[in-house]
């Protein structure tokens, strides 16, 4: 029997689910019915979507309901938060080949639909080219919905510490905690690229509705950071405390530190 816990906290509504795979499943629902309304409306769906361990079970979800219910992705514009760079899209630890693995190659997404920062865009153009992503994601009337993980830096994105709220996408400097945990895709931190194009937190910021999911004790620690410490530089994820539409979407273990 699903059990979930709905709180809200500092304006923030926290949810916590049995396990990641319950917690993921609603997720992915409230996708579904994101991209089903939208349809109905004859209007696009315009995702914010997330790399990393934490999404992989909402992707599934999501593929299964295309091949089994018919959820259609054809009204779906898609955004990704992040790429490394340099990164070329063919690489296995590229982005681009994660999106691809997990979600793209398994719904019928419209190919132009989808936007993944150029991790081999030329250092030069690499400005205009982040002005131009936030512009792209204007011009569709912005996110109705953002995904994110978090990282043990307390990182959403490639926003590592240090980030500012006004934060546009642009290429950042990833953090040594940060690319430790990336070594063991790269065979040894390395090989793990010292930058990253992201969004920025004002990026996020902007979006009409945010999930962050964390899942296991793990991350119990930045959860509670994130959630309950004062708004800090330090911790970017402590921004959304002050942001709309925001939902943490936990599993008891993430939430084994907080106070509520
Ligand atoms: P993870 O990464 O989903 O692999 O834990 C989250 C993040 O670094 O944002």
């Amino acid at each position: 029997m699903k059990t979930v816990n709905n709180t809200t906290y500092k304006g923030t509504t926290v949810s916590v689910y049995d396990n990641k795979h319950e917690a993921s499943i609603a997720v992915a629902q409230q996708i579904a019915d994101l991209i089903k309304s939208k349809n109905e409306a004859g209007e696009k769906a315009v995702l914010g979507l997330a790399t990393g361990a934490t999404p992989i079970e909402v992707y599934n979800e999501l593929i299964r309901m295309h091949k089994e219910e018919e959820l259609s992705f054809q009204n779906v514009i898609t955004f990704n938060l992040d790429e490394y760079y340099p990164m070329e899209p063919t690489a296995k630890q590229s982005y681009v080949a994660f999106m691809n693995e997990h979600l793209f190659d398994h719904v019928d997404v419209v190919k132009e639909h989808v936007n993944i920062p150029d991790g081999e865009i030329a250092s030069d153009d690499v400005a205009a080219y982040c002005e131009a992503y936030e512009q792209k994601i204007t011009s569709y009337g912005g996110l109705d919905l953002q995904l994110l993980g978090i990282g043990r830096t307390g990182h959403v994105g490639f926003n590592e510490p240090g980030s500012t709220v006004d934060s546009l996408t642009r290429l950042v400097e990833l953090n040594e905690v940060t690319r430790a945990d990336a070594a063991a895709n790269f065979d040894g931190i390395a090989h793990v690229p010292t930058h990253a194009i992201t969004m920025g937190v004002g990026t996020i910021a902007k979006a009409k509705k945010i999930i962050l999911m964390a899942w296991g004790e793990g991350k119990a620690e930045i959860v509670q950071k994130a959630l309950e410490s004062e708004i800090t530089t330090e911790v970017p994820a402590t921004y959304l405390q002050e942001f709309d539409g925001v939902e943490m979407v936990l599993d008891k273990g993430a939430a084994t530190k907080l106070s509520l």
